[in-house]
């Protein structure tokens, strides 16, 4: 090991732990405002069944070798990397891939805290009851009141960032672990009944038949990307959270079987997610296509409309922040544990330095939606920049990196026993997915994206 470790690095208390803590990081904004919004723009079906294959193919191999990569070195991403290219003879500048996912934590974070600042102030909009019986026109007003006022988006995305931050400080067992305990299985209670109550609107068929009916026709070569990057934001890789979360994980624990129950439980939720929001879409007569606004347009309709709907409308909202806010403490760790580890930082001084900066970067996406909506770049907003910047592009690219370490760089023996799997068979499938398949398959979407293909 390298002469940067330190001895400092936390451990999780259980596996139910790490499950939690990793599924509280995929589970998030990702699941429940942006699949749903993406998928409603990108025409449905046929995107939905691109993105199933991207998790399974693609997604699960690698969740394995990051949470692999992590666990082997017990560091954080940068000296994971560098560690790992050290003991398997490679070049050393494959810690540059450790930098650019803290660079796309920092980045992600930036807006995922706008939104994020959205959601929370939609609590206090349920909670003073703006949606009481209000149809789709006054839910429309109320959204795109709050996203016209900067001084609104400054003071939810602030409390946002210093919520994040002070779980953060206090490190992973207090902070990170405590948060997410009883958070997702009461989200995931709170869409069962939001689909129950989208079955009673009338339009529940055809807002299945939108998420599930495959049109291959409606699907373009940036629809992929999407589809694909999507896949990689959901499950929270490509940028090192989940290879800092691996790095606090306990060696008798199957990696395996862990990410399957992670990755699992990441799709339904977004299945679930659509199921409610789709019927709503259609009751109510709005466009699947909305964007980025889609959810705050149309569960408010339902909350505003249904018995207790007051009540499930608060708790819907709190919940939502609490999904986001354990995302956000994964998008951030990676850089606070290399400010600790090779920095000599406290883990306070270093969330304050990586609060401000996020903060910081977060106003380009505040202005993007009032005073700079107008300016475009590659004819994007900057919201729009940073999350095709990220999602579409880094996290793709590092996924790639990481599926080429793994497949081509580790050696194999190592794979084997940090995987430890039961049957030779799943290393096997592992192994080819990971060396092959993954890496082919993001490689030839770029070329398609890129019109080579
Ligand atoms: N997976 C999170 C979500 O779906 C977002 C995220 C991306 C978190 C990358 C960490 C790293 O909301």
């Amino acid at each position: 090991m390298t002469d940067t470790k330190k001895s400092i690095h936390g451990q999780w208390s259980s596996r139910l732990a790490f499950i939690l803590a990793a599924t509280g990081s995929a589970v998030g904004l990702g699941n429940i405002w942006k699949f749903p919004y993406i998928a409603g723009e990108n025409g449905g079906g046929a995107f939905v069944i691109i993105y199933l294959l991207c998790v399974l193919l693609i997604g699960v191999p690698i969740m394995m070798a990051e949470t692999m990569f992590g666990r082997r070195t017990r560091q954080n991403p940068i000296n994971t990397m560098k560690t790992l290219s050290e003991e398997a003879g490679a070049d050393k500048n494959w810690h540059y891939l450790g930098w650019m996912g803290v660079i796309a934590g920092f980045l992600i974070l930036s807006y995922y805290s706008v939104i994020a600042g959205w959601a929370s102030a939609y609590v206090l909009k349920a909670f003073t009851g703006s949606f009481f019986d209000a149809d789709a026109s006054e839910i429309q007003e109320l959204f795109d009141g709050l996203i016209a006022s900067p001084v609104q988006l400054i003071f939810w995305h602030s409390l946002f960032i210093v919520a994040t931050m002070s779980i953060v400080a206090r490190g992973i067992n207090t902070g990170i672990e405590k948060a997410v305990r009883f958070l997702m299985p009461s989200l995931f209670v709170m869409l069962i009944l939001l689909v129950a109550y989208a079955m009673t609107t009338g339009s529940y068929d055809q807002g299945i038949e939108f998420l599930f009916m495959p049109d291959f026709s409606k699907l373009t070569g940036d629809s992929v990307l999407t589809a694909m990057g999507h896949a990689f934001f959901t499950l929270s890789i490509g940028m090192g959270a989940i290879m800092v979360y691996g790095s606090y994980l306990p060696k008798d624990i199957s990696i395996s079987k862990t990410v399957f129950l992670i990755a699992g439980t990441d799709t339904a939720v977004a299945l679930l997610a659509g199921m409610a929001i789709f019927p709503i879409v259609f009751a109510s007569g709005l466009e699947p296509a909305a964007g980025p606004g889609l959810i705050f347009q149309t569960l408010p309709i339902a909350f505003g409309n249904m018995t207790g709907g007051w009540l499930f409308g608060v708790l819907f909202f709190v919940m939502l922040v609490f999904a986001a806010l354990s995302s956000s403490i994964s998008l951030i760790e990676p850089a606070v544990a290399w400010l600790v580890e090779n920095k000599d930082m406290d883990r306070k001084q270093a969330c304050i330095w990586s609060g401000w900066i996020t903060w910081l970067l977060g106003l380009g996406t505040v202005f993007s939606f009032n005073v700079w909506s107008g300016f475009r770049l590659f004819d994007r907003t900057i919201f729009e920049l940073l999350d095709y910047l990220t999602a579409n592009l880094l996290l793709p690219i590092g996924g790639f990196c990481i599926a080429v370490f793994a497949g081509w760089i580790m050696k194999q023996q190592h794979s084997e026993k940090e995987l430890d799997m039961p049957n030779p068979l799943g290393y096997q499938a592992w192994k080819i997915l990971i060396s092959y398949v993954a890496p082919a398959a993001v490689f030839l979407v770029f070329l398609h994206v890129v019109g080579v293909l």
